[in-house]
């Protein structure tokens, strides 16, 4: 009987240093991952952070039904080569989040950049007098742009998908969309967005 009772005793005691070995081991992985440089910018990120250099990158391939309606966050004119004047179009959730100044934007946050060329008009100026006022024109080789949020998805390039889609609606090769992250990483501290709401 006292046997037994040892043997009973001495095998709890042998189970028990097991589990708080083992806690103390899976305690010590999780402190020794390399801290989150982003400050807890990329909502829910740090499970998929580990995985996504092994995750290559996803991209937007079909253009978002709808865009042509969404509301308006800014408008910029690029010169040099490309010479042309574009909007930035947000949906329902990139205005939200812009209004009110949330970042990172939350999942399903769309933005969308349209360039057209940037051509004085003729009838127009004809009243000024002068080349005064400069419009849209054609559509250039370029012309549509999608940022699309979602932090799972896309983990390997920030959170965004990137697209790309010429005048007639076809998508960008991968080779060129894989340009767009490692330029837009330069604006992380707006979570990779550069364009900011023009009031
Ligand atoms: C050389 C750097 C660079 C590359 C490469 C680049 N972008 Fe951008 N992108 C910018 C800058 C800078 C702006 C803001 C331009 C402006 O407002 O005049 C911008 C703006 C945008 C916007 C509007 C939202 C924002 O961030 O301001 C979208 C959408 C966008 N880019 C998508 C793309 C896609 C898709 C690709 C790849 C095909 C791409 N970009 C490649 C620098 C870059």
């Amino acid at each position: 009987m006292k046997n037994y009772l040892l043997t009973v005793i001495i095998a709890s005691v042998f189970t028990l240093s097991i589990v708080v070995i083992r806690q103390k081991a899976q305690a010590q992985d999780a402190s020794s991952q390399p801290a989150d440089k982003t400050g807890g910018m990329m909502e829910g990120a740090v499970g998929t952070k580990t995985n996504s250099q092994e995750v290559s990158p996803i991209f937007v391939t079909e253009i978002v039904p709808g865009y042509r309606d969404w509301k308006l966050i800014s408008v910029a004119h690029e010169e040099g080569k490309l010479n042309d004047i574009r909007a930035i179009l947000g949906n329902d959730l990139a205005i939200k989040a812009y209004r009110e100044g949330t970042l990172p934007f939350p999942d399903d946050t769309i933005i969308a950049r349209l360039a057209w060329d940037y051509i004085p008009s003729e009838e127009n100026n004809k009243l000024f007098g002068r080349k005064q006022s400069f419009v849209p024109g054609d559509r250039p080789e370029w012309y549509l742009q999608f940022m699309v949020k979602d932090s799972k998805k896309y983990a390997a390039t920030g959170g965004w998908g990137y697209g790309q889609f010429d005048k007639d609606g076809k998508p960008a090769a991968e080779a060129m969309l894989k340009t767009c992250f490692p330029c837009h990483e330069a604006i992380k501290s707006r979570d990779f967005v550069f364009t900011r709401y023009a009031p």
